[in-house]
């Protein structure tokens, strides 16, 4: 039995020598050292031997089929090499094909825009402060100083719900009454960002749903002059270093005095061009002081604090920046736009 375990030996690796093909090379192993091949079939024999026999010819066959194991693993390799060339050869792999394209994936620009504002705002001590989307009447007007019937409501044209008093947010500012009432009797220092809804008729200048960002501080000694140095170092972060700004008296309900600000136009630098409507200026953001009415909805004494908001929109800031002419491009979902 022992003759018989070398001849078979030598009988594996003469018959692997000659194979040249992988399925062939598939059968040798089934045949030769898989869970069932020779070897294994005459180590289950080794009854047949004496015991004084079986470990040599246990360790033999064991060293044997390691070896085959051996002899077969770099056959595989040199048979898998030549198929390879082969294949080459007759060119089933096209090496002048074009290469697949790698995907490129970005951030959407208004999400770019909210993280630079973020980032600007978090460098002057602001926190983020998350308010809801779907408000009451209250919050969203009369304890802005919008009561029922006031004709600013008219401005920002609303979404209502088939609930009463429900309706989606039109401004971000509701969001300055909850927080006031969270913080009271605390000073504060936040921005509100998040998506806002009006009810509008969708053209290259206005959408139904844009971001804005407010900000709101509230504090003792809080002046207009805290104000407009707070919003003019931000215009220099976001527009770069010494862009010019200015304030323009404006009007909101919910501020006392009210006001915009413009920066130089970035594109034309002042000199009129379509983008800034040959004004020279671009118009972003509108702010104030927060009105006495709407700090006491908030819980705070007005005769002992006082503060600013403002509120800005980031896809109009993208778009100045970047001088995109069609608001609808943000929700359009046609990347060669933005
Ligand atoms: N809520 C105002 C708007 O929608 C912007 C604003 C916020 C103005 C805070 C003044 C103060 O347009």
């Amino acid at each position: 039995m022992r003759q018989e375990l070398e001849t078979l030996g030598q009988t594996a690796q003469t018959t692997l020598i000659e194979i040249t093909d992988s399925e062939m090379l598939n059968k040798w192993h089934v045949k030769y050292i898989g869970r069932k091949g020779a070897i294994t079939t005459m180590l289950r024999r080794v009854g047949e031997l004496s015991k004084e026999e079986r470990p040599a010819f246990g360790k033999r066959a064991n060293e044997l089929k390691k070896e085959l194991e051996h002899a077969y693993q770099s056959r595989e390799y040199e048979i898998k090499a030549s198929e390879m060339k082969q294949a080459f050869a007759v060119g089933s792999i096209d090496v002048t094909l074009p290469g697949r394209p790698i995907e490129r994936g970005r951030l959407h620009p208004s999400t770019q825009t909210l993280r630079l504002i973020y980032q600007i705002w978090a460098d002057m001590g602001f926190q983020i402060y998350r308010s809801r989307e779907v408000e009451l009447d209250e919050y969203n007007f009369q304890m802005l100083n919008m009561p029922p019937h006031h004709p600013a409501r008219d401005m920002q044209d609303t979404f209502y719900t088939t609930k009463e008093n429900v309706l989606l947010r039109t401004h971000t500012s509701p969001g300055q009454i909850r927080a006031m009432h969270e913080y009271h009797p605390e000073p504060i220092r936040i921005i509100l960002p998040g998506m806002v809804f009006r009810y509008e008729q969708i053209t290259p200048s206005k959408e139904i749903q844009f971001h804005q960002v407010e900000g709101l501080a509230v504090g003792r000694n809080i002046t207009m002059t805290d104000l407009k140095g707070t919003l003019n170092s931000f215009a220099q972060r976001i527009f770069g270093k010494g862009r010019p700004t200015r304030f323009r008296a404006s009007h909101f309900p919910f501020t006392e005095p009210s006001a915009e600000m413009d920066v130089q136009c970035i594109l034309c630098h002042g000199k009129g061009c379509r983008v800034c409507k040959h004004t020279g200026w671009m118009e972003i953001l509108g702010c104030g002081m927060v009105h006495p009415t709407v700090l006491r909805y908030g819980g705070y004494d007005p005769s002992e604090f006082t503060g600013f908001a403002f509120g800005m929109g980031p896809e109009r800031i993208v778009m100045l920046r970047h001088g995109i002419e069609d608001i609808r491009y943000f929700w359009g979902n046609d990347l060669k736009n933005l």
